[in-house]
């Protein structure tokens, strides 16, 4: 825990987005016993079981070589779009980690870290809200989602805040221990026998150009759907939700934060509006500041907008 310690501390310095780190450990959480001590004592533990496991969990419940080996973080320039991280693009499972098996309907608890996130007035980053945790399902067995593009709003089937229902004790200073972090997912009820792959991702970054929350980092996972008499003549299927990102509210919301003023090159001294401005625009509190492309058309940092293409950069 040593060098958790000093890394954390060191880094918070350098980016607080840094720090922010999360994944999905369980699939398919059970028996969650001991809540109120783990609740009101930092050292308690809570005792929690798990019947299912993401693709390819290797290291399970090493925190740190998890966090090192494991983590897929969309915006590290090595993620390449791709919406699992290498070792979790196709569908395997390490010994003792096997896949969660479920029935059609059947609610599965998904539990990720907290990391010290969780709240907006305790932890780390302080004042900060932690966002959202989704999972994305491609609506047919066997299928695979394979890059960051196709995380669509159509395919989610659960979404939750991050911190619903989590498990904290917390100190009486700013430190916090989060126990036990959960997203419910249900199963919809007219999915096929057979293996369903999905994405768990953790939504941090609040767009305030298309008012969406934007995935960050992500963990890939298979659900085992079990066969059973009801999925054979089932009901039909239902009716797709809407597309949610990029929608027309969206899009007319970025069009008006890219009609707004922007300070050039991120100074005050030379602000700037319409056609000929800088295309990367980033938020500073209020302020809309605008910078020029780099190598070519690829906006300098993430976490902010390209009013050229209408894209989160
Ligand atoms: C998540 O829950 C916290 C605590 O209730 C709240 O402050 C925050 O605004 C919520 N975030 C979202 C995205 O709903």
């Amino acid at each position: 825990m040593q060098f958790k310690k000093v890394s954390l501390v060191a880094l918070v310095g350098l980016a607080t987005s840094v720090v922010a780190h999360s994944w999905a450990e369980c699939i398919k959480t059970y028996e969650i016993t001991n809540v109120e001590a783990a609740r009101s004592d930092i050292h308690a533990p809570l005792y929690q079981k798990c019947a299912g496991y993401p693709r390819n969990k290797v290291n399970n419940g090493d925190w740190i070589a998890e966090s090192n080996n494991y983590l897929h973080d969309l915006q590290r320039p090595g993620a390449d779009g791709k919406a699992c991280h290498s070792g979790q693009r196709s569908p395997v499972q390490a010994a003792g980690a096997p896949a969660a098996t479920a029935k059609a309907g059947e609610t599965l608890k998904i539990r990720h870290w907290g990391n010290g996130h969780s709240m907006y007035n305790k932890g780390s980053p302080l004042h900060r809200d932690p966002g959202l945790v989704r999972v994305y399902w491609a609506g047919q067995k066997e299928q695979e989602i394979v890059n960051v593009v196709d995380l669509t709003g159509d395919k989610i089937i659960a979404e939750g805040n991050f911190s619903a229902n989590a498990i904290i004790a917390e100190t009486e200073g700013t430190q916090i221990f989060e126990k036990g972090n959960y997203l419910d997912l249900t199963l919809p009820s007219d999915m096929q026998p057979g293996r369903h792959m999905m994405v768990w991702a953790w939504a941090n970054n609040f767009d305030k150009f298309t008012n969406q929350w934007i995935d960050r980092y992500t963990t890939c996972f298979d659900v085992i759907v079990q066969g059973g008499s009801s999925t054979i003549a089932g009901p039909p299927p239902k009716e797709k939700s809407p597309t949610k990102p990029v929608g027309n509210g969206a899009a007319a919301n970025a069009k008006a934060q890219c009609a707004k003023t922007c300070n050039k090159g991120g100074m005050a001294e030379y602000p700037c509006t319409g056609e000929n401005c800088s295309p990367c625009r980033y938020f500073s509190g209020d302020t809309i500041n605008c910078f020029e492309y780099k190598e070519g058309t690829t906006c300098p940092f993430p976490g902010g907008y390209d009013c050229k293409t209408f894209k989160s950069t």
